[in-house]
């Protein structure tokens, strides 16, 4: 059997290391504090971030580490989780035998280091969702999805704690850019219009469904552009296009092989006080009541699944309309990071809405796996 333990090619003191920190206590970061730390990008402050950053990242490591040692069903031993879990170790590693950090040359030094992390773990998403299919498919077919819920909800924890760590990360490295764009904080922007994200988002999607299908439904957005709030245009950017290409592809499904038109997708962008709400809307045909509980899930989707145990997952341009079932679930784990959330209201047999909800006060703290 490929299984390797990780004793097996990890030094015991690692190991052992691993195991310490991964039980100290991890330290969560809000929205507003990182836009008012980052504010001053100082020498001095890119010093404190450094120092914070040379403590808690291999403690969000660490953890992620010894979970990915004990899952359920055999998944630990799956060897896409095996490569993963031996980017954490060599990452935890990285972290570890880097000298305290002192002055200005060594948080440079350290910055170059974690950026490099950050690449390493490009891929552990389509990485982790290899695994799982490689269990699914030694798996008695009688298990069904619900059963599940211990892999799904240790998906959940993974994932976010992987949008935490990048966000630290990338937050840390982007202050060291001495011309930052206008209103930019790192990766917040202090005056992001989410009307303009999500025609931006739209219009990806459109494209992507361009290309599928030869055609692709009208995307109409409600909403006053110039009104704006701090965000992460990324993160947004992301869950508008997984929320658009769901939309479109419904629509696009339903509307195939009839001579009528496709009915636009619609978005309705809202300024509340507590809340931004973006809705997404289409007449896509709605879905079945049982097959709600299951959208959320990282091992569901109606489309053909793209993955398979030949593609390289390093250079391959995976974006495709759908297939890995991972749009919903990482989506709302993307709102809920900043202290938002993602629900889904489905009419079957006309069509679906998606609210997207971002708290606007950015004063919650990470969500902390
Ligand atoms: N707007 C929608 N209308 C109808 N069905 C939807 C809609 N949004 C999601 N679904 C259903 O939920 C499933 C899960 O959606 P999700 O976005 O998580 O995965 P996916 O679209 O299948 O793959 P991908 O990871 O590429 O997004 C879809 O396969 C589809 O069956
Ligand atoms: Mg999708």
């Amino acid at each position: 059997m490929a299984a390797k333990k990780a004793s097996e090619s990890f030094s015991k003191t690692l190991i052992e290391e691993v195991h310490k920190w991964g039980c100290m206590k991890q330290t969560g970061v809000s929205l507003r504090y990182m836009m008012e730390f980052g504010s001053k990008p100082t020498q001095r402050n890119l010093l404190i971030s450094g120092q914070f950053l040379h403590k808690e990242l291999p403690i969000r490591i660490a953890r992620r580490a010894i979970e990915l040692e004990s899952l359920p069903y055999g998944l630990s031993e799956k060897p896409a989780v095996l490569k993963v879990r031996d980017w954490y170790l060599d990452s935890f590693r990285d972290l570890r035998s880097f000298p305290e950090i002192k002055e200005t040359n060594d948080e440079r030094e350290f910055t170059q280091m974690i950026k490099a992390i950050k690449v390493r773990h490009n891929n552990v998403v389509p990485m982790m969702a290899l695994g799982v299919q490689q269990l699914k498919k030694g798996m008695d077919p009688k298990i069904v999805y619900e059963d599940l819920d211990e892999i799904h909800q240790f998906l959940d924890r993974f994932y976010m704690s992987r949008i935490g760590i990048r966000m630290l990360i990338g937050q840390h490295v982007e202050l060291h850019n001495p011309n930052p764009p206008l209103h930019c904080v790192g990766y917040i922007h202090t005056k992001m219009s989410p009307v303009e994200v999500a025609q931006n988002a739209s219009e990806d999607a459109r494209c992507i469904c361009l290309r599928e299908y030869g055609s692709a439904p009208e995307v109409n957005i409600y909403g006053d552009p110039k009104f704006t709030f701090p965000y992460v245009p990324t993160h947004l950017h992301l869950m508008v296009f997984e929320l658009v290409k769901n939309s479109l592809r419904a629509v696009q499904e339903c509307y195939m092989d009839s001579d009528r038109v496709a009915p636009p997708i619609r978005i309705i962008v809202a300024d509340g006080i507590e809340d931004v709400t973006i809705k997404v809307s289409d007449e896509g045909g709605g879905i079945p009541r049982s097959g709600l509980p299951k959208i959320f899930t990282y091992l569901y989707s109606t489309a053909r699944n793209p993955l398979d145990e030949h593609s390289d997952l390093g250079t391959a341009d995976t974006v495709t309309m759908a297939g890995y079932g991972y749009g919903l679930p990482i989506s709302r784990l993307y709102a809920r990071y900043f202290g938002g959330d993602l629900q889904i209201i489905s009419m079957e047999g006309y069509g679906t809405d998606a609210y997207l909800h971002l708290s606007r006060l950015g004063d919650s703290q990470e969500p902390l796996p």
